[in-house]
C-alpha cells in the first residue's frame, strides 16, 4: 500500500497499521519517521495486535530494542516482531553495536522508530512511512513503498 491517509484518531491509525500488516512478511523493515508524539509508537502497536502479539507494546527509548513473540494463527506471517527506537543512538556504529545484522538476519517483522540514526544501514528494501502531527488526534500519515 502507498499513499498519505489523514488518520483522526488513535484506532484510525490502528486500522491503516492494520492494513500495512497484512502485506508485512518475514525480513521485513518498516521504517518510522517523524517528531516525537506524531505516532509512531502507536502505529507500531496497531501493527502487533495485527500480527497476534499478546501483551503491551510500549516505546522502547529507554531500551532500544524489545522483541515480541507474534501469532501467525492471527492472521499475520511473522514469528517475531522486532520494535528499536534509536532515538538515544548516535549513528552507525552505534546501531551496528545493538546487533543491527544479527537482528535483520532473524525473518522478524522489524520496525525502526528514528531510523535516521542507522543512516545507510537501513536497506535499500525497507519500507518507510512519514508521520505528520497536523492537530491534537490528526495526523497525516504517508506510506512510501
Ligand atoms: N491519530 C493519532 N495517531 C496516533 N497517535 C495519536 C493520534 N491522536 C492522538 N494521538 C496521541 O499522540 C501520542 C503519540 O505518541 P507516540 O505514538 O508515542 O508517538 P512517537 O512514537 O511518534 O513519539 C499518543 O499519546 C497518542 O495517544
Ligand atoms: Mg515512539
Amino acid at each position: 500500500m502507498k499513499g498519505s491517509f489523514e488518520v483522526r484518531s488513535v484506532e484510525e491509525t490502528w486500522d491503516l497499521a492494520r492494513q500495512l500488516a497484512a502485506e508485512l512478511g518475514p525480513g521485513d523493515v518498516i521504517c518510522l519517521e517523524g517528531d516525537l508524539g506524531a505516532g509512531k509508537t502507536t502505529f507500531t502497536q496497531g501493527l502487533a495486535a495485527a500480527l497476534g502479539v499478546r501483551g503491551r507494546v510500549t516505546s522502547p527509548t529507554f531500551c532500544i530494542v524489545q522483541e515480541h513473540a507474534a501469532d501467525p494463527s492471527a492472521g499475520g506471517t511473522v514469528p517475531l516482531l522486532v520494535h528499536m527506537d534509536l532515538y538515544r543512538l548516535h549513528g552507525e556504529d552505534d546501531v551496528l553495536a545493538i546487533g543491527w545484522e544479527d537482528y535483520l538476519a532473524r525473518g522478524a517483522a522489524i520496525v525502526v522508530e528514528w531510523p535516521e540514526r542507522a543512516g545507510t544501514l537501513v536497506p535499500a528494501s525497507a519500507r518507510h512511512v512519514v508521520f505528520h502531527h497536523l492537530g491534537e488526534e490528526t495526523r497525516l500519515v504517508t506510506i512510501d513503498i
